[in-house]
């Protein structure tokens, strides 16, 4: 098995959502429970962290200095450069217990974000997909834990987790209009395997899946259903992974401290870091939001 070697190290508690930037060659991601994003240069290696006052779940590109956010009162853009964000709506603004977890746009710039309970135990979960008009639909219910996404690259099928039910499951899309149908489940894991959370999908139609409680991150063809290879992380929480890089042939891979025992964080020191490994097939730049029309962000 191979190893991922340290890229940078963190006390993360739940390291999530990480986003390569092409333009800037720069890996961002959320620290959900810390409100918090951080931002690190690949070419510098210097990290630059912003305070939030919530909780950010996942978030896309709009522009250079703008992120489509997901956190605990809904979708809002937010401003880099000012550090301010504009409320666009929360769907589930009746549901305090509520937050949203992973999200991500698909090629037509929509955005897809799903949620949990803070505390998950009950399927209040739902998928929704926030338009470039600001409409939302919800377009799944009945979810634990909301967790990754991901399209093939015909953007014919989209792959979405509930790690509250240890699995991932296919649906067909139709790119046009941004439905979703017929979902089946196509793999359940159980055991030392861990339970499976962020997900990102190479350009051969392959997917990498992080292992919550794995200590590993799964290379899966959904095709054949056959495991490609197992990459072992020294951090028991594996929670996400991004591809980037100039030839996006790095996966960058964020984990987390929470949840674990003071004995396990003496065991995994570098439980909350991020991690890198080179990969054989190169991933795909995420597409970005692309709103219909904004107004300035203040
Ligand atoms: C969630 C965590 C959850 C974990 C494992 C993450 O995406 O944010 O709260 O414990 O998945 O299922
Ligand atoms: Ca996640």
């Amino acid at each position: 098995m191979r190893e991922a070697n340290l890229f940078s190290q963190m006390e993360a508690m739940l390291g999530e959502g990480p986003v390569y930037n092409p333009p800037t060659n720069s890996l961002y991601w959320t620290d959900i429970l810390k409100k918090q994003l951080h931002c690190c240069s690949l070419d510098e290696k210097s990290i630059k962290t912003i305070q939030t006052d919530r909780h950010i779940g996942a978030f896309s590109f709009v522009d250079e200095e703008t992120l489509l956010v997901a956190a605990d009162n809904g979708f809002s853009y937010f401003n880099m450069r000012n550090e301010t964000f504009t409320f666009i709506a929360d769907p589930e603004s009746a549901l305090p217990s509520n937050r949203f977890n992973d999200g991500k746009c698909d090629a037509k710039g929509r955005f897809w974000a799903g949620t949990m309970e803070f505390t998950p135990a009950s399927p209040n979960g739902s998928l929704y997909r926030l338009d470039g008009n600001h409409l939302i639909t919800k377009t799944a219910s009945d979810l634990i834990i909301s967790n990754g996404l991901a399209w093939n690259r015909a953007n014919t099928k989209m792959y979405h987790v509930d790690s509250g039910r240890n699995s991932i499951y296919e649906y067909d899309f139709q790119l046009e209009s941004g439905s979703i149908h017929n979902r089946r489940l196509l793999r359940t894991f159980e055991g030392s395997d861990g339970t499976p959370d962020g997900i990102a999908i190479d350009s051969a139609d392959c997917l990498y899946i992080a292992m919550w409680g794995g200590k590993k991150v799964i290379h899966f063809n959904p095709a054949t259903r056959e495991i490609l290879e197992e990459i072992h992380v020294p951090a028991p929480h594996v929670t996400s992974i991004a591809f980037g890089g100039r030839d996006f042939q790095t996966l960058f891979i964020t984990t987390a401290r929470d949840g674990l025992s003071a004995e396990q964080l003496h065991r995994y020191p570098l439980s909350g870091s991020i991690f890198e490994i080179d990969v054989p097939v190169a991933g795909l730049p995420l597409h970005t939001f692309k709103p219909e029309e904004r107004k300035a962000s203040s």
